[in-house]
Parts: C-alpha cells; sequence; structure tokens
C-alpha cells in the first residue's frame, strides 16, 4: 500500500537511525521528514538518504499551525511518525518553555491537524513517540508496565506526559487512530555530543574529566536505537489503535558502570601513557530531581508485536564508541587543518 509518512524530527538522534531503516524497508513508502533544524537536528547524519527517491526532506516548525496543514496538503500526508521534541533533561531544568512549547503545543498541532484530514480513519495512523521518563522513578525493584502510573519529576518528562494524555484524548475524543510507544535510554550513533554516552566518549578522548552526576549509581534500561526503530515499525503497523507499548532493553545499566566500560574499551583501543581512562571519571552535583532508576516491561510488546532486542549490550557498546572515536577524531582533523 502507498503511504506518504510524515516523520517529524528526523534530523534528531532516533529520527536519523530510523528514516534508513525505514525507506529501505518500505520502497513503496515517501517518507517526509519535517524538522526544524533546532541544535539537536543535523542533516548530516542522514547523507546516505540523499540518493533515496522516497525521501524527502522539509525544514519546519511543528508549532507552526498553518505551516504544517501547508505540508499535510502539499505532501498527501497518510501517516505520522511523531519523534520532534526538545529532549534533554538539562536544558528543560534551565529552559523549560520551549519543552512545553515543542513537546505539548507542537503535538497538538500535528494531532489537530491529523484529525482534520483523516478524522476516525482506520487506514491513516499516528503514531507518538514518547519516554520512559514520563512514570517518574523507581526503587531497587519492579518494572515500568504500560499500567503504571504517570508521575514526571522533570519539566523534560512532564511535556511529554502532557503530549501522551493529548495523544490519548484524540483516540477517546475523536476516535484518531493513535498509537504511543514509551521507550527507555537510546544508544548508538549520531546521538547529540550533550547526552551522557557521546559526553563520555568525547572527554575521555580529549583527556579531560569526564562528569558523572551524583554518585553514578542512577539506573537507566538502555536499548540500542536500531532495536527501537524496528520496535517503531512493528507499533506503527501492527499496534491497536489508543493503545501504549513499552519498549526496553531489559538491559540495566548504572551511570558509573557505563563510564568504566567505556573507558575500558578505550583503554584497549587507544592507549593511554598515564594509565586507563577511568582515571578520568569525575562525580559532579547532582541534577535536581534526577530519577534514581528505570526499567522497562517490554512483555506486551514482545508478546502482541514479537519484538524481542537483538542488540546486545556488549556488542552494541563498541559499535558507539568506534562511531563517536571515528567522528572525533574527523572533528580533530578538520580542526588542524
Ligand atoms: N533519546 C532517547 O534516549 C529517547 C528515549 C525515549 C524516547 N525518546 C523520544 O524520542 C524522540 C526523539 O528523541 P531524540 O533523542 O532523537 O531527540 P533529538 O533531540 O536528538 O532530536 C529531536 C529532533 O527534533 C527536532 N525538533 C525540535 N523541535 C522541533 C520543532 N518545533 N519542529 C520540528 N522539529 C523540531 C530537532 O531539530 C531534532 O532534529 C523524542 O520525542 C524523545 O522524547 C528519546
Amino acid at each position: 500500500m502507498y503511504k506518504n509518512v510524515l516523520v517529524t524530527g528526523g534530523a534528531g538522534f532516533i529520527g536519523s537511525n530510523f528514516i534508513p531503516y525505514f525507506c529501505e524497508k518500505y520502497p513503496d513508502y515517501h517518507v517526509i521528514n519535517l524538522d526544524k533544524l533546532t541544535y539537536a537536528g543535523n542533516l548530516d547524519n542522514l547523507k546516505e538518504c540523499e540518493n533515496f527517491s522516497n525521501y524527502s526532506f522539509i525544514k519546519g516548525d511543528i508549532c507552526d499551525t498553518s505551516f504544517v496543514l501547508e505540508v499535510f496538503e502539499k505532501h498527501k500526508i497518510t501517516d505520522v511518525i511523531h519523534f520532534a521534541a526538545e529532549s534533554h533533561v538539562d536544558n528543560s531544568i534551565s529552559n523549560p518553555r520551549a519543552f512545553i512549547e515543542t513537546n505539548v503545543l507542537g503535538t497538538f498541532t500535528l494531532l489537530e491537524t491529523f484529525r482534520k484530514k483523516h478524522k476516525n480513519s482506520k487506514q491513516n495512523r499516528f503514531h507518538h513517540i514518547s519516554t520512559d521518563e514520563v512514570y517518574g522513578t523507581l526503587g531497587e525493584t519492579g518494572y515500568f508496565s504500560e499500567k503504571t502510573a504517570y508521575a514526571p519529576n522533570s519539566p523534560y518528562s512532564a511535556s511529554k506526559a502532557g503530549s501522551d494524555m493529548l495523544v490519548r484524548a484524540y483516540f477517546h475524543t475523536y476516535g484518531v487512530n493513535v498509537v504511543t510507544s514509551n521507550c527507555s535510554n537510546n544508544y548508538g550513533p549520531k546521538q547529540h555530543s550533550e547526552k551522557l554516552i557521546p559526553t563520555i566518549i568525547r572527554h575521555a578522548l580529549a583527556e579531560e574529566p569526564i562528569p558523572i552526576y551524583g554518585d553514578g549509581m542512577n539506573v537507566r534500561d538502555w536499548i540500542y536505537v536500531i532495536d527501537h526503530c524496528k520496535a517503531v515499525n512493528l507499533i506503527f503497523h501492527g499496534g491497536i489503535a489508543g493503545e501504549i507499548y513499552n519498549i526496553g532493553g531489559h538491559n540495566e545499566q548504572n551511570n558509573l558502570g557505563i563510564a568504566q566500560k567505556i573507558c575500558e574499551i578505550l583503554d584497549q583501543k587507544y592507549r593511554r601513557k598515564s594509565g586507563s581512562y577511568c582515571k578520568l571519571i569525575t562525580f559532579v552535583t547532582d541534577r535536581p530531581g534526577h530519577d534514581r532508576r528505570y526499567a522497562i516491561d517490554a512483555t506486551k510488546l514482545k508478546t502482541e508485536l514479537g519484538w524481542k532486542a537483538e542488540e546486545s549490550f556488549d556488542s552494541g557498546i563498541i559499535k558507539t564508541v568506534e562511531w563517536y572515536s571515528c567522528e572525533q577524531r574527523v572533528v580533530e582533523r578538520k580542526l588542524t587543518v
């Protein structure tokens, strides 16, 4: 079946891993990537798509109502996969407004346009990409399931929770064909350098202190980004309208353990005269409201849609370190010539 799929935020980390995978898998679909190109968007991440005949890029803001309507009409948008967001928790603490605008108002603008165009058509789907951070924090045991009550603790997670509620309301009020997926922390190539894993690699290779918040014991359930992309594809095509699907790698790691693992990989690849990169690990003042532990129960996604994580953390983190090391070396070369 022919589709014109609007992918928002496709120049960001997850979107730019998703688009090449999706375009290659569905040559009959046309993917229209709508991205504002904020500091977090980078078209270099999509170089491999430049020759795809089923891919187009449009620069623009999902909060701009008349522009979004024009995109829907001009490109005869049939479906939406909505990644665009302000995504960095630290930035949400220093500048929450942008998070409310893009994550809440932007999602509202897309939903409203989609509703006007497609009403409750079963052929047209709106897939909202969200996060496990909406569930708040866990103690030492237990998992977030789709039935866990929302308890967001940062302006970022509160704005994502708000957008999830709008998506829910558009199903219950208007019958719009929506699905929501709430995923745990992603890692892999193309992530912005502000995030934890790229920061660790960048600081280590630059021989700078590697900053780790608090005692480093905050736990996240890490998933390789391509495993997330595959889950999105399954949910987009096979998820039940109005349902939520949790996505997680069943791979709990604390921040200190991740930093140590990365340093050990770098020790093997780029031996340091002054001893292990681990010596660069430095504890810094904790982030306010820092959730202690996230862990996902992905049973629903596995049993209903047959998904499973394919990448192990040991192999995924090596690939990731290699990708950023290579990137960093290219940047350093550019700076010295
Ligand atoms: N990264 C993770 O670990 C993770 C985990 C779970 C869920 N998510 C969710 O996945 C989605 C993508 O995350 P990411 O890590 O790729 O984010 P990112 O910050 O890397 O990318 C976001 C993209 O959205 C674009 N954008 C921002 N504001 C926009 C606007 N107003 N209009 C159009 N485009 C805009 C940016 O230019 C950027 O390309 C987000 O919704 C995020 O909440 C991320």
